[in-house]
Parts: structure tokens; sequence; C-alpha cells
């Protein structure tokens, strides 16, 4: 047509300029702000890195305890929203319900919408970071039917959102460190990844000046589909069906996974950008191992399947020509099963993690130039036809 490109999918499009992630998936480097994921998942901790993902730069130690002291600050839910949670059917999926009440945080803190002004941006974002544990483990609990339990404020991140979901008014719950750690983990594994489809979609809703907790409605939507967040949880449906890891059977699954008249995909597998090892899934796997060992069950049926399954397709002819590697949801759903998450709150984690990379880049745009998002069509349609007369 040559008045615009084609490019469905945006293969080949750069929709924006953006200094906060950095992906070389031909090399399969990931850094945040210049810093290497597996440095990162090493030495920091998931608050640093949203100061650090919000702000450009790491925190030293008087701005990291302020940030941290203003993220406590934020915890609690607006006792209204409560009631929010109580029109759903208890057992709506999380994903629907956090999808509303996000959706509906900006009629709770109308106060602070005015996008251009610098200081109601920053509010919105420590607001999400702060209560998006508090709504997850919302949701979760009254999916059970069990009281919703207020955060913790001295408690860390990680150890807060355990504690959220698994205590009880009847028992305490003391978070396991090394579990909390492999939590806080997943929570910077999934932190950002540039302009991925629920990013994209952030932006976008927010190239029209809708406000931030609208925009991140939209990002949880984006981000429930298989194909992007859902796939934590279509892993671990795909491992419970493959059931055992006999070669015969797994071979079976990988028959049908190259076989393009069957559905089947190999979840947890392959990737847009990563044409080589998602560096997050090599800390996934070493977390995985960590957790089991510490819950003394590193013999995990379904941990042997995937490892089974990864070692067969990565010597597998149709893997190694698409350049198939596994992705950071292979391992993170036995880790978050053996933590005692149930299945469908995988992509709720998934959701609150990915919450600080979708305000930052959500901060970045509005903080700089941009347009409101408005890709073009290739039209197929009937050309002008008059209505029948009648
Ligand atoms: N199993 C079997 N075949 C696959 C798979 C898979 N998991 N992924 C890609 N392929 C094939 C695909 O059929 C195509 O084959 P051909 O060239 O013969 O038509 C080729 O590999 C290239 O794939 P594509 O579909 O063009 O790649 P894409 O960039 O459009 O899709 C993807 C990327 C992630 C949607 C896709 O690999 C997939 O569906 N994977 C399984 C779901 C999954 O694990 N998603 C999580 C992604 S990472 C977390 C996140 O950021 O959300």
């Amino acid at each position: 047509h040559g008045l615009f490109t084609y490019d469905p999918g945006f293969v080949s499009t750069a929709s924006c300029d953006s200094k906060i992630t950095y992906i070389d998936g031909g090399k399969g480097v990931l850094l945040h702000r210049g810093y290497p994921i597996e440095q990162l998942a090493e030495n920091s901790d998931y608050l640093e890195l949203c100061y650090l993902l919000l702000n450009g730069e790491l925190p030293d130690a008087a701005e990291s305890e302020r940030f941290e002291s203003t993220i406590r600050r934020h915890t609690m839910v607006h006792e209204q929203l409560t009631q929010f949670y109580k029109g759903f059917r208890r057992d709506a999926h999380p994903m629907a319900i956090l999808c509303g009440v996000v959706g509906a945080l900006s009629a709770f803190y109308h106060d602070s919408l005015d996008i251009n002004d610098p200081h109601d941006r920053e509010v919105s974002a420590y607001r999400l970071i702060a209560k998006m544990p508090t709504m997850a483990a919302m949701s979760y609990k009254y999916s059970v039917g069990q009281p919703f339990m207020y955060p913790r404020n001295d408690m860390s991140y990680a150890e807060n959102f355990l504690y959220m979901m698994f205590a009880t008014p009847c028992e305490d719950y003391k978070p396991n460190p090394v579990l909390a750690k492999a939590m806080d983990r997943i929570f910077m594994l999934h932190a950002d990844h540039e302009q991925n489809a629920s990013t994209s979609t952030v932006r976008l809703a927010g190239s029209t000046g809708a406000n931030p907790f609208a925009c991140i409605a939209a990002g949880i939507a984006a981000l429930w589909g298989p194909s992007h967040g859902g796939a934590n949880e279509a892993v671990l449906n795909m491992l419970d069906e493959i059931g055992d890891d006999s070669e015969e059977n797994i071979q079976r699954f990988i028959q049908r996974a190259k076989d393009k008249d069957d559905p089947f995909k190999l979840m947890g597998f392959g990737h847009r950008v990563y044409r080589n090892f998602d560096p997050r899934a090599k800390v996934m796997k070493k977390t995985c191992d960590e957790v089991l060992k510490e819950l003394n069950r590193s013999d995990d049926p379904q941990l042997h399947i995937a490892k089974r399954l990864e070692e067969i397709a990565l010597e597998d002819e149709y893997f190694i020509e698409r350049k198939l590697y596994p992705n950071v949801d292979f391992y993170s759903g036995i880790i978050l099963k053996a933590i005692g998450i149930p299945t469908n709150m995988f992509t709720v984690i998934f959701a609150m993690s990915r919450t600080i990379g979708w305000i930052s880049h959500w901060n970045e745009m509005i903080s700089g130039e941009y347009k409101i998002g408005r890709p073009r069509q290739l039209y197929q349609g009937h050309e002008t036809r008059d209505y029948p007369k009648k």
C-alpha cells in the first residue's frame, strides 16, 4: 500500500523508545537499567528492583528505607473494596476478580489521578506496588471461603504475601525463609520484560490519557492469555496431563507439539524475542531445585517430567531448528505449587510481579513525549456497495 508498513503481531515494529529494560534474544541477555537479571536475582530483592525500574538507579540506604516505609504505609486496601470482592461468585477465577478490582481502584483513589502531576503518578505507583499482594491474596482467600487477612508490615514484601495467603485468624503462619526468598525471586524474574503484549497494552491504554489503575487492569487482561502470563498455569496442567516421565509417554507429547494439526503446544517453551535460553528460566530452574530440596521433595514427579521433557525437546530437530527453549514459565509453576499456591493463582502472581514493569513503562511514557497509539490496518472487506432497496 505504500502508506504504512504491514506488520501483524508487531514482529518488527518498535512502538516507543525506552531506557528501562534491554533484551538480546539471540544471546539470552536481559538487563534492567543495565544490570543483568542474574546479578539482580542473586544480590538484590524485589522492592529494590521496583525502585530501580521506576527511578532508573539503585537506591542508597536512606532512599531504600524511605521507599520501603512508603510501600508499607500503602499495603492496606480501602475497607469498602472488600465489599467489591463479595459480589463475585466464589468459584470465579482469581484473574477475573483481579481484573475487576484493580480497575475499580480508580474509583477509590481518585485523589491522585492527575496523570500530568509527577507526584500523583508516584503515589499511584506506590499504591499499586503495595496493594497488589493484598488484593491478590484476597482473591485467593475469597475463593476458599476464608476471611481476608490484613497485611503485616513487620514482614518483608514476600513474607507478607505468604502470610496473607496462608495465615488464618485462628492460626498464625510463620513464612519459611527459603520459601519467602524463592517467592521474592519469582517476583523479581517477572518484574519487567520490555514491550511484551501486556506492557504494550498498558502503554496503548495510557496513550489515551486513561488513569493508571485502568491501564494496569488492561495489562492484567492481556496477561491472562495462555500465550503470555497464563502459560505458567498451562505448564502445570500440561505436566499433569503428561502424567509420567517414561520416555515413550514424553515422546508422545513431543510428537503432538510438533504436529501442526494438533493444537497442543509445549507450554513454557518458545518466546518471541529469545532465540536462546531465557536467562530467567535458568535462575528459575536453580530456585526450583533449592525449594524442593528445602521441602524434601527433590523426587517431585512433575519436576522429573519437566526435566526430561526439556532434555528431549532440546535434542529434537524441530525445537533446535526453531530455536525453542524453556522460558520463564517452565519451572515457576513447580516452585509455586511446592510452596502451596494453587494453580489458578499462578497468573495472578505474574500480574502482581509485572505491575512494577507496567507502571514504570506507563510513567516513562507519560513523563516524556508521546502520541496516542493508533495502529493502521490492511482493509480486506467489501468495496462500497449500496444498501438494498426494501
Ligand atoms: N511448542 C511447539 N511449537 C512451537 C512452540 C511451542 N511451545 N512455540 C513456537 N512453536 C513453533 C511455531 O508453531 C512455529 O512453527 P512454524 O515455523 O513451523 O510455523 C515456530 O515455532 C515459531 O513460533 P511462533 O508461533 O511464530 O512464535 P511467536 O513469537 O509468534 O510465539 C510464543 C511465541 C511464546 C507465543 C510461542 O512460542 C508459544 O505459544 N509458546 C507456548 C506458550 C508460552 O510458554 N508462553 C509464555 C511466553 S514467556 C512468558 C511471557 O512473557 O509471557
